[in-house]
């Protein structure tokens, strides 16, 4: 692999460590990327350990195929990791697994490579897509979409409180010239954006909304989560790493719910059974440690989550 093609994996040592791995157990990572986490896994697994991994990028797949092909303990399926359930009926695995990594958003190289179209600092097609296969890219829903439907996904992905005003100058520009590159797409966000956040640059969120939207990564990994629940064995860890509130939320949430059981009002006499408690949470919320932040800035904004399945 080439300097470029790298990705520092993100809370390594804590992620393994969440995942209490069995030397003969069977592990899921469902975002492969560069394989940071998968090769830590499967140095801790034995001849008879499995590991199933996903990545919606074709250039991680053939990245991972090329590394880590010839382990026949190792599977990498192309798609989405909602894919989860069906791969795991497949093999016989729903209810065996022992433990799931979700290290979620994007890689290195997919932020490096300017012709990915991620990068508002990298000029490129505006792109966007993990999977370059998929028909909706930035530029193609960015081109058609009405200001309020492009107000929205940045209001609610990116969180972007000049949502509308943005929104507004994107279609003023697309009537004169169509958006076709990211740094044009900087530009235009920047001049629109009145208020310039500290030590942010003024597309970032924009950027973040576009992409969350085009790769429907909410979605996914609400749809994720409720399969990792249930495939996992009884005992077995789900370990989340996540890069924003947004999906750190849905996270906690998700979390929260299956660990507090339906809820009833106090006066319904019920037991621990009966509240249908699925996970105990493993701590709260981790960050990364500072030596880590120093040395790998990504880190800087990732949270892990951990839970254990217990019904
Ligand atoms: C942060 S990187 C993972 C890095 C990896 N843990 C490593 O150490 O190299 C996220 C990866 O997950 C992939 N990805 C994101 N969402 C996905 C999804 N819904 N299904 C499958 N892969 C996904 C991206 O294409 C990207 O390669």
């Amino acid at each position: 692999m080439s300097q470029k093609q790298q990705h520092k994996p993100v809370m390594l040592d804590e992620a393994i460590e969440g995942l209490q791995i069995k030397p003969n157990g069977i592990y899921v990572d469902g975002t492969f990327g560069r394989g940071g986490h998968s090769r830590a896994i499967l140095s801790e697994l034995s001849e008879s350990g499995e590991l199933l991994a996903f990545d919606k990028d074709p250039t991680a797949v053939t990245a991972g195929r090329e590394a880590l092909g010839d382990d026949s303990r190792f599977r990498l399926i192309p798609g989405s990791f909602t894919q989860l359930m069906t791969v795991a009926s497949e093999l016989n695995w729903v209810g065996k697994i022992d433990g799931i990594l979700l290290d979620l958003g994007v890689s290195s190289p997919q932020l490096d490579e300017a012709e990915r179209g991620f990068s508002f600092l990298r000029d490129g097609p505006l792109d966007m897509r993990m999977d370059p296969t998929q028909s909706r890219d930035a530029f193609s829903w960015l081109d058609r979409a009405p200001v309020d439907e492009i107000a929205l996904v940045l209001r609610e992905y990116g969180e972007e409180r000049y949502a509308k005003r943005i929104a507004r100058a994107i279609v003023n520009a697309r009537q004169e010239t169509p958006i076709t590159r990211t740094k044009q797409l900087a530009d235009i966000v920047t001049e629109a954006n009145p208020n310039w956040e500290r030590h942010k640059h003024p597309a970032t969120r924009a950027f973040q909304a576009i992409r969350i939207f085009i790769n429907q990564e909410l979605e996914e990994l609400r749809a994720v989560l409720e399969q990792c629940l249930d495939v996992l064995t009884l005992g077995g860890f789900l370990v989340v790493i996540s890069f924003h509130s947004l999906e750190d939320r849905i996270v906690k949430r998700f979390m929260q719910r299956h660990a507090n059981g339906v809820q009833l009002p106090v006066s319904v006499p019920v037991t621990k059974d009966e509240m249908h408690m699925r996970l105990r949470r493993v701590g709260r919320a981790f960050k990364a440690g500072e030596e880590e932040v120093r040395t790998n800035p990504r880190s800087r904004s990732a949270i892990m989550r951990i839970g254990e399945k217990i019904g």
